[in-house]
């Protein structure tokens, strides 16, 4: 009978040996858990109540069978290409969806190739609420593929639609797809948009419409009046290249002054041209700098007031505060060399021991003849 060197007796770890090591596994074990829930890799994750599998998986096409109490369903990095009609809930059978889910709330489709959704494509999810279409290449979108979401309330189209920059472009992709829906959010950003999405394609009642990061320059009445029509209505503005003369600027100004509320994140709204105010902030703005005659009106401040302080300010001292924390860091570091050595070498011993005694153990058990019942 084989004799166990390690585990069972031989060599005992002492408690204090063994807990660097412990501590060391739980830091790299610890990311491999963290990715699994926000699945950045190729992969494909559902949680019911009980449980949340993950499988490092690109799929082909949605997974033909999840249980029916899947409320959360993610795929990120699959190549699914068509969403045909009920495409997550068995395909489309004598006038319903085979196998609806009737509890899946949130669906993220982000990094999937996705490049036409059909009819219907997520009918049989009746109670889906949030839908993450981020990061596909959507060229074609059929007027009812989003038809049976009755709950949805959040749509992100984030970097998703290549091919529509301007209005009539998207008119074209989105023709019909959203009016009919009750979204609350919707999220177009960076998708070098050069214009709004024309008022006729969104739903009445939406309150967060998200056009960051895209190529908006100016933002013609006619555009904004249509959003007015939708009610009261956020517009999330930042990163577009704005360009800050009166002519260009007004509409927006006298649109906000008007609106109930205020672009979301004002700080980070920016003047990309004329060259002298390139990245100046839009709300730091003086009626003398737009060139507005009637620039008190707008809500511009007047010259003569404080001059605005530059916000590098604030950079520098955080800087410096950052700069003081890393040296005394650095001194602790120095001051405990010695301590330090030591509890690398102890930490080096203490995880060889242990896997030493996992290798053996492994081989031991992966030869059954050597097994003896006693073992089992
Ligand atoms: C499902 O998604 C929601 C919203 O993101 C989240 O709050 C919830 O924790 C998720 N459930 C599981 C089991 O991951
Ligand atoms: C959906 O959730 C409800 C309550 O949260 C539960 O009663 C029902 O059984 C669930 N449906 C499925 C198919 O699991
Ligand atoms: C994705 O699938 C389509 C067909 O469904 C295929 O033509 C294409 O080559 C695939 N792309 C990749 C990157 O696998
Ligand atoms: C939206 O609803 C209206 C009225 O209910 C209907 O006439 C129209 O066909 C619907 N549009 C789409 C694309 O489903
Ligand atoms: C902004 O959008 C572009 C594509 O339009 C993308 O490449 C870039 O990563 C986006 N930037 C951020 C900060 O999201
Ligand atoms: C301001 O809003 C009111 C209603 O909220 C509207 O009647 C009016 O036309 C708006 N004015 C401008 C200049 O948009």
């Amino acid at each position: 009978m084989a004799q166990r060197p390690a585990g069972d007796g031989a060599a005992p770890l002492s408690a204090r040996r063994l807990l660097p090591c412990a501590i060391l596994a739980g830091m790299l074990l610890l990311p491999l858990l963290q990715a699994g829930r926000s699945c950045s890799t190729p992969c494909f994750c559902f949680a019911t109540p009980d449980t949340l599998q993950c499988r490092l998986v690109r799929l082909l096409e949605p997974p033909p069978e999840l249980p029916a109490a899947v409320h959360n369903l993610s795929i990120t990095g699959g190549n699914l290409t068509v969403l045909r009609t009920a495409a997550f809930s068995g395909g489309w059978a004598d006038g319903e969806a085979a196998r609806p889910l009737a509890n899946l709330t949130l669906l993220l489709l982000t990094h999937d190739h996705i490049e036409a959704l059909e009819e219907a494509a997520f009918a049989g999810l009746p109670a889906l609420a949030t839908l993450d279409l981020s990061h596909n290449r959507l060229r074609s979108v059929a007027p009812g593929a989003f038809a049976g979401c009755a709950q949805l309330r959040t749509l992100r189209l984030n970097q998703a639609l290549p091919a529509a920059r301007d209005a009539r472009a998207l008119e074209e992709l989105l023709d019909g797809a959203l009016v009919n829906l009750s979204l609350t959010r919707l999220e177009l950003a960076g998708n070098r948009l050069r214009e709004l999405p024309p008022w006729t394609t969104l739903p009445s009642g939406l309150l967060h419409l998200d056009v960051r990061n895209n190529s908006l320059q100016a933002l013609p009445p006619e555009q904004l009046d249509g959003l007015a029509a939708l009610g009261p209505l956020r517009l999330h503005l930042g990163s577009n290249p704005l360009r800050c003369d009166c002519a260009s600027l007004r509409p927006l100004l006298v649109w906000l002054r008007n609106a109930t509320g205020r672009p979301a994140g004002d700080k980070s709204l920016h003047c990309a041209s004329p060259r002298h105010l390139r990245g100046w902030p839009v709300f730091r703005l003086r009626a003398s700098q737009l060139g507005c005659r009637d620039g008190a009106d707008l809500g511009l401040p007047e010259d003569g007031g404080q001059p605005s302080e530059p916000e590098t300010a604030s950079y520098v001292f955080f800087g410096i505060v950052l700069a003081l924390i890393g040296v005394v860091f650095l001194m602790v570091l120095y001051l405990n060399r010695k301590g330090i050595k030591r509890w690398l070498s102890n930490l080096r011993e203490a995880c060889r021991d242990q896997m030493e005694g996992y290798h053996y153990r492994y081989e031991q058990d992966s030869d059954p003849r050597r097994a003896s019942p006693g073992d089992l």
